[in-house]
């Protein structure tokens, strides 16, 4: 079943939908300086345009000034979202709003939501029919972002009486006016409008001082006929390379150890400025004195070139690590899941990955269950897990999503075959896992100290160059160090080790 509301795109104009084919649905897709703010009256006008004011809705707050506001923000999705939302901070502190802790203590409240598969959709509404209270009780408003704001718009607030403001994913600027401009609405505002330049937020309050996210491009322009996210963000836009690049200055000048370069298809980045493409970038990055590892997602295999692989084995500072979704190890399913390579294309591409770095972790999405997938696609998807032996799997059942070309498609795989071959496929997994995980017992290996665990004192908790998670002891607080540590057990899903040395 497609999703229970009637979803809005993001694309009005899609008469270039590569595979709808013409389906016109609507036009396409942790302080004050910096962020953009729509004057007084500009932004009124433009608000009440978009304002619907027939859903006869009482809004309870009257956040005259978001000065010492209590906020709240509930992500669901990627580290995109994770990253927009320390946007949305950002910008509500640069206005003097102050960040909580829990729903309940929130003056402000704003879920920022994913839309990629059904699952967390369902989990938006419940969660929202729970914040109805809250909303009483402390005369909170509550706004919606997001991809299922970008698509659902107007449902959300006619559907949720909870719901005061919709903001899409260009109009994160503009929240502070919208949160001020409640008070004089008696509807819930809808702030959708897309924008197709780049639009900078300077002020980023972040959860992490240790590993910072870098977005350098938004959206995709790939439309597999399963996937969501090209309707919900938009098309394939870059952010300038000078600015990417300021920002990872100022991480580096702020003792960030790490940089995460985010995007939905960050191979096909390009400097909208100078044409760089996306290894120029990556050597650019590297020479930003501070950062020692760069990392980065998602990158799509069609568009994975051999010069970023060389790029990533030649540059010291580029970890050995790449999330490279592969989503189905059968041509007959990857073709109809519009993915443009082949299975053997894609091991051609793991294959020069492994040669020009041995040490190279591997992850990787899939999805069972797609329409049409037989028991024989499935196992050929089964063999890639072991013939590429990831480091780490993502593994999702199928569900027909709003807009998709594969709603063409019979969603005719049982839910119970769909369950069945999703714990095959895990089961699968967990023995590689182990397998590899147990081959590192009694190695060294070097370690970014994340924090400590909250459960053990003199525990600690860190990354590895392969982004795998590592507990380990430690007399001294290694925070934001990093550390040789020897590793003395595992799971399929940890590894566990003692502090050894300091790291070079
Ligand atoms: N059903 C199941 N999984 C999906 N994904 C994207 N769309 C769907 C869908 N309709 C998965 C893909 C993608 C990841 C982010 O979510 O594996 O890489
Ligand atoms: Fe979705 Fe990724 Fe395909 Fe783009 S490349 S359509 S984000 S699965």
């Amino acid at each position: 079943m497609v999703n229970v509301l009637e979803a809005q795109p993001y694309f009005m104009n899609d008469q270039d939908h590569p595979r709808t084919g013409g389906v016109t649905q609507e036009p396409r897709k942790t302080k004050k300086n910096g962020v953009k703010n729509l004057k007084g009256a500009q932004a009124i006008s433009e608000f009440h345009l978009q304002t619907k004011k027939s859903y006869n809705k009482t809004i309870m707050n009257h956040i005259q000034t978001l000065q010492n506001k209590k906020y709240f923000i509930k992500t669901f999705g990627c580290q995109m979202n994770e990253n927009e939302s320390e946007q949305i901070a950002g910008i509500l502190e640069s206005h003097g709003a102050v960040p909580c802790d829990r729903f309940e203590d929130g003056n402000i409240i704003i879920i920022n939501t994913c839309a990629v598969r059904e699952k967390p959709v369902e989990k938006l509404f419940s969660l929202l029919g729970r914040l109805k209270n809250i909303k009483q009780k402390n005369h909170a408003c509550i706004g919606i972002a997001g991809c299922v704001a970008q698509l659902y718009k107007d449902k959300i607030i006619q559907k949720n009486k909870a719901a005061d403001f919709v903001i899409g994913p260009d109009n994160l600027n503009k929240i502070p006016d919208v949160i001020n401009s409640l008070s004089e609405s008696d509807s819930g505002i809808i702030q959708t409008s897309r924008n197709r330049d780049w639009i900078e937020i300077n002020h980023i309050s972040r959860q992490n001082q240790i590993s910072g996210y870098v977005t350098i491009m938004k959206g995709c322009d790939n439309f597999c006929t399963y996937c969501i996210v090209p309707f919900a963000k938009g098309r394939e836009k870059y952010r300038p390379l000078k600015n990417i690049k300021e920002e990872a200055k100022g991480l580096a000048e702020k003792g960030y150890k790490e940089i995460q370069l985010l995007g939905q298809n960050v191979n096909s980045y390009h400097d909208p400025d100078s044409a760089k493409d996306f290894p120029s970038l990556l050597k650019e990055i590297s020479q930003i004195r501070g950062v020692e590892w760069i990392r980065f997602i998602t990158s799509h295999p069609k568009d994975l070139s051999e010069k970023t692989i060389h790029t990533m084995a030649e540059m010291d500072k580029i970890c050995h690590q790449l999330h490279l979704p592969v989503q189905s190890g059968s041509d007959h399913i990857l073709k109809r899941m519009g993915r443009g390579y082949t299975r053997k294309e894609y091991l051609e591409k793991i294959e020069l990955l492994k040669t020009s770095m041995p040490d190279i972790s591997l992850s990787t999405d899939i999805i069972v269950g797609f329409p049409g997938e037989t028991e024989k696609d499935f196992y050929d998807t089964v063999d890639i897990l072991k013939k590429v032996e990831y480091t780490n799997i993502f593994s999702f059942r199928y569900s027909q999503r709003p807009f998709t070309a594969a709603l063409k498609y019979k969603d005719n795989i049982p839910f119970e075959t769909k369950k069945r071959r999703l714990i095959t496929l895990q089961e699968a997994q967990r023995n590689i896992q182990l397998k590899l995980n147990k081959s590192f017992i009694g190695k060294k290996m070097k370690v970014l100290c994340m924090g400590r665990s909250k459960k053990n004192h003199n525990s600690y908790i860190g990354r590895n160059e392969a982004y795998q998670v590592i507990n380990f002891k430690s007399d001294k607080d290694m925070t934001g160090r990093f550390v040789i540590v020897e590793i003395t057990a595992c799971g399929p899903y940890s590894l566990i080790g003692i502090f050894h040395s300091m790291a070079k």
